[in-house]
């Protein structure tokens, strides 16, 4: 149904993903548990998470290599929970590239086509249109070991694009590549995301990446989704600990809420916008960027006290380190876009933040 309306030209917006408590165990591990999410048409999302936390495993059941023990799959608000892979017209791009290599690049972008029997005619147009939107149409007769690793991921990319499936899977595409060219070619499936507006579901263990091409990022960990937000909203309010650790470095501050104050390691006032309302402990959390260090000449203003115990340049920033009187280490990254004078290691300072940088998490 969806391959026909989308070769007819009919402009219905397709693409949608519903994941209701998906479950999924091997023996007794569980891999994923209880995953729920719902995924619009033309949207891109990440599944970003450490390595076995459930990436995989999600996909899979999304694409149909893998089946759910409970919970179901929907794509444009149809069942296809126990649909057989190839019955679900998804695209599908795995890290290692699959390409056939007795095949030239044309003929393996053919192939999804030929075995759904497109006329040659319109096998042919669409080759050519797929090629160039990844920008190999000048490769088109070589053969996969004749290209580098990233013009065999855009010839994979390709090849999934070619019979025009609603959404695009894709496992760690760059994982084999350089740093260098990873940025390069997730610069250009983003482009490409925009050019062709399909749902792509992308899975990294790369929080850069994964922050740079979303819409919207869901991070894992055992197998449960932990926050599902837009980049900036993951970076800057993480919902729980694991989340503001594993994606960007961020300082941890153990804190005690005390008749709506936040109080600090040495009972001192610190910065907050919210926090709960009752009497608890709690951790703070303040990104390097954020965390400013200044000579404690006034000594008025809220932070905490300490002096600077080590310092590094590394090219467009330095890092400082800090330490309190209470002996908690805190790192501060300050770009170096003036020559304004910093401290020294040994100076006493005050470590400070804008309230509204502070998030306080009690999980
Ligand atoms: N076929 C399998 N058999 C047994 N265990 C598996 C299998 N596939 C995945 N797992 C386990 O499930 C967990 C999640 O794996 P996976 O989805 O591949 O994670 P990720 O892609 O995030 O690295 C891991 O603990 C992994 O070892
Ligand atoms: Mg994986």
């Amino acid at each position: 149904m969806l391959m026909k309306a989308s070769l007819s030209g009919t402009d219905v917006k397709t693409g949608s993903i519903a994941l209701h408590n998906l479950q999924k165990r091997y023996g007794s591990a569980t891999a994923v548990d209880d995953v729920s999410l719902s995924i619009s048409p033309g949207e891109f999302i990440s599944l970003l998470g450490p390595s076995g936390s459930g990436k995989t495993t999600t996909l899979m059941m999304i694409a149909g290599f893998e089946m759910p023990d409970s919970g179901r799959v929907l794509l444009d608000d149809k069942e296809i929970t126990r649909l057989p892979a190839h019955r679900r017209e998804l695209g599908v791009i795995f890290q290692n590239y699959a390409l056939f290599p007795h095949m030239t690049v044309a003929e393996n972008v053919a192939y999804p086509l030929r075995m759904r029997r497109v006329a040659k005619a319109e096998r042919e147009a669409r080759v050519h249109r797929v090629l160039d939107q990844v920008h190999l149409g000048a490769l088109a007769s070589r053969y996969p070991h004749q290209m580098s690793g990233g013009q065999q991921q855009r010839v994979a990319i390709a090849r999934a694009l070619a019979f025009d499936p609603p959404v695009l899977l894709l496992d760690e595409p760059l994982g084999a590549l350089d740093k260098k060219l990873r940025q390069h070619l997730r610069n250009e499936i983003k482009t490409l995301h925009k050019q062709v507006g399909k749902t792509m579901i992308y899975v990294t263990h790369d929080q850069e990446e994964a922050l740079a091409m979303s819409d919207r990022v869901a991070v894992m960990h055992e197998g449960r989704i932990r926050q599902v937000s837009a980049p900036q909203d993951i970076y800057r309010r993480p919902a729980d600990l694991f989340v503001a650790g594993f994606v960007g470095e961020v300082n941890l501050i153990p804190v005690s809420i005390r008749s709506g104050v936040v109080q600090g390691p040495a009972g001192d006032k610190l910065p907050a916008a919210q926090w709960p309302d009752a009497d608890r402990d709690a951790t703070l959390c303040v990104r390097p960027e954020h965390l400013r260090i200044e000579t404690a000449a006034a000594g008025t203003s809220a932070g905490i006290q300490g002096r600077i115990v080590d310092m590094t340049f590394v090219g467009d920033a330095t890092i400082l380190e800090f330490q309190s009187e209470s002996g908690l280490r805190l790192t501060s990254k300050v770009l170096n876009i003036s020559a304004k004078a910093m401290p020294d290691v040994g100076d006493a300072c005050l470590a400070s933040w804008a309230a509204n940088d502070a998030t306080i998490l009690t999980q």
